[in-house]
C-alpha cells in the first residue's frame, strides 16, 4: 500500500517513519524543500529518540521517501493522512487553514478512490469540513472517505508510543475506509492492541479529551501539592496511594511547575472553544488552565521566598528549559516562563539544557547567560533551581553544587531530590507539596 503524509513536523515524521517500518510505502511531503533535502540524508529536525534510526533504516530500505511533490504523492498514494500544523489563534481557537489549503490541494488531485485521513489534532467537525471541501473543489466525480486517526504520541519516547500504543482509534462512515486503515495498523494486532472504531465526530473528540484530561490530573496534583505544603503533608505520598486505586491510576500524578509543551496547554484551550461556540462553558476546564498558569507564580514565589522576598540583583541558576525531558522544544516550557517572571523582577540567570540551548538562545536572546553544564550554572549563584527534571540533573554531586554556589540554597521544582537529605547536606531546600 501506497500512504501520502502531508507534513513532516513531529507527528509526520514519526508516523511516516513508523509505518514505513511497518513495511508500508511512505511518502512523506513537506512544502519546506531545504527541510526536505536534508531528510532525504537522514538529518532529522527535531530531538526524538530512536527516530534517526528508523528514518534511515527505511530510507535504505526504500518504503520511505520525502518530496516537495504533494500533487505526486496525492496521486499515487491509496491513503493521505494530513499531518500539518493545527496552530493556536490568541483567542484559544484553532487555525485549520494549512488543513483546509491541503483539502484543496487533494480535491484537485483525486485520481481515484482514496482515504483522506486527519493525524492533527483538528477541532470536532473538521472531518466535516475537510469533506465539503473536497467535494466542493473536485473537478471530477472521485469517491472519497474522510476519516480521523489521532495520534497519542508522547514527544521523547514517540517511536515507543507507535509501536506500542494503548490503542488505535480509528472515526470513519464507510467499512472500507475502517478496513484499509486497520490494515495500515494490521502489525499491532500481534501484540493486541486495542482499536476503537467509531465515527470521525468521536474520533476527533478522544484526542481532545484524553489530552485534557491528563491535564486535569496534572493540575490536580498541584492543588493537592499546594495544600500538602499549608498542612505539612507529603505530596507524593498522597499521590502514590491515589494512585494504586486502580479507577485513579499512578500516572500524571507529578507534581511540578505546571504542563507546558505543544498539545497540552493548546488542547485545553482548543477544548473550551470548541464548548463556548457550542454555547457551553466548560468549567472545569478553565480552572485547569487558569491553575496552570497560576502554578509558575506560584513557583516564582517559592523562589522569591527562599532568597529573602527579593529577587533585584539576585543571580539564579537554572537547570532545565525544555518543557519536559527528553526533548528540544521549549514551548510553553514552564522553566521558560519561570525564568521571564524572574528576570521581570530584576533577577539574573544563568541557565543549562542539555537539548533545548538553541531554541531557548532564539527566545530569551541575551537576557541570560548561557552555561556549559550543570556546575557551570551554580557557579557564583544565590540559588540553583531545577526546573526540567533531566536525568543528568538527578546525581548531580551536590557537594561539589554546594561549594560553588555563593549561598546554598536548592529549589527543586520537580522533586528530584530528597529533601531530608539535602538538608542534611547544609541546603535550604524548597520542592512542590513537599516540607
Ligand atoms: C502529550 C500527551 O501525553 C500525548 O499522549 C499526546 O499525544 C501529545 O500530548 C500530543 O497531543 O501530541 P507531550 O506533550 O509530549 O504529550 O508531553 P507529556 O508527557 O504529556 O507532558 C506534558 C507536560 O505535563 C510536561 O510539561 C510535563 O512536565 C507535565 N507533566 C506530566 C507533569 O507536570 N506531571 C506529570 O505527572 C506528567
Amino acid at each position: 500500500m501506497n500512504i501520502a503524509i502531508i507534513g513532516t513536523g513531529y507527528v509526520g515524521l514519526v508516523t511516516g517513519a513508523c509505518f514505513a517500518d511497518f513495511g508500508v510505502n511512505v511518502i512523506c511531503v513537506d512544502k519546506d524543500g531545504s527541510k526536505i533535502e536534508r531528510l532525504k540524508r537522514a538529518e532529522i529536525p527535531i530531538y526524538e529518540p530512536g527516530l534517526k534510526e528508523l528514518v534511515e533504516k527505511n530510507l535504505r530500505e526504500g518504503r520511505l521517501s520525502f518530496t516537495t511533490e504533494i500533487e505526486d504523492a496525492i496521486r499515487r498514494s491509496l491513503v493521505i493522512m494530513i499531518a500539518v500544523g493545527t496552530p493556536p489563534r490568541g483567542d484559544g481557537s484553532t487555525d485549520l487553514s494549512y488543513v483546509e489549503e491541503v483539502a484543496r490541494t487533494i480535491a484537485k488531485n483525486l485520481n481515484g478512490y482514496k482515504v483522506i485521513v486527519t493525524k492533527s489534532t483538528v477541532p470536532v467537525g473538521t472531518g466535516s469540513l475537510i469533506e465539503r471541501i473536497i467535494k466542493e473543489e473536485c473537478p471530477e466525480n472521485h469517491r472519497f472517505d474522510v476519516a480521523s486517526n489521532p495520534e497519542f504520541l508522547r514527544e521523547g519516547s514517540a517511536v515507543e508510543d507507535f509501536m506500542r500504543p494503548d490503542r488505535v482509534v480509528i472515526g470513519a462512515k464507510t467499512e472500507e475506509a475502517k478496513a484499509i486503515l486497520k490494515d495500515l495498523y494490521s502489525p499491532l494486532y500481534l501484540i493486541e492492541t486495542p482499536f476503537v472504531i467509531t465515527d470521525i465526530e468521536t474520533a476527533e473528540l478522544i484526542k481532545y479529551a484524553s489530552n485534557a484530561f491528563l491535564a486535569v490530573k496534572i493540575s490536580f496534583i498541584n492543588e493537592i501539592a499546594n495544600l500538602c505544603e499549608r498542612v505539612g503533608a507529603d505530596v507524593h505520598v498522597v499521590a502514590k496511594a491515589m494512585g494504586l486505586d486502580k479507577r485513579i491510576g499512578p500516572k500524571f500524578l507529578h507534581p511540578g511547575p505546571g504542563f507546558g509543551g505543544s498539545c497540552l496547554p493548546k488542547d485545553t484551550m482548543g477544548l473550551m472553544d470548541m464548548a463556548k461556540k457550542q454555547g457551553y462553558n466548560f468549567r472545569l476546564m478553565s480552572a485547569v488552565i487558569e491553575i496552570n498558569q497560576e502554578q509558575r507564580l506560584r513557583m516564582r514565589d517559592k523562589i522569591k521566598h527562599m532568597l529573602g522576598g527579593t529577587l533585584k540583583g539576585k543571580t539564579i541558576a537554572v537547570l532545565g528549559l525544555t518543557f519536559k525531558p527528553n526533548t528540544d522544544d521549549i514551548r510553553e516550557s514552564p522553566a521558560i516562563d519561570i525564568i521571564k517572571l524572574l528576570l521581570e523582577e530584576g533577577a539574573g540567570i544563568k541557565c543549562y539544557d542539555p537539548a533545548g540551548m538553541p531554541n531557548a538562545r532564539a527566545v530569551l536572546g541575551n537576557s541570560v547567560t548561557y552555561c556549559q553544564d550543570a556546575y557551570h550554572t551554580a557557579e557564583g549563584a544565590d540559588c540553583l533551581v531545577i526546573a526540567t527534571e533531566w536525568n543528568q540533573f538527578r546525581n548531580l554531586n551536590m557537594e561539589r553544587i554546594k561549594q560553588l554556589l555563593k549561598e546554598p540554597v536548592l529549589v527543586d521544582l520537580r522533586n528530584v531530590y530528597n529533601p531530608q537529605r539535602m538538608q542534611k547536606m547544609g541546603f535550604r531546600y524548597s520542592s512542590v507539596g513537599r516540607c
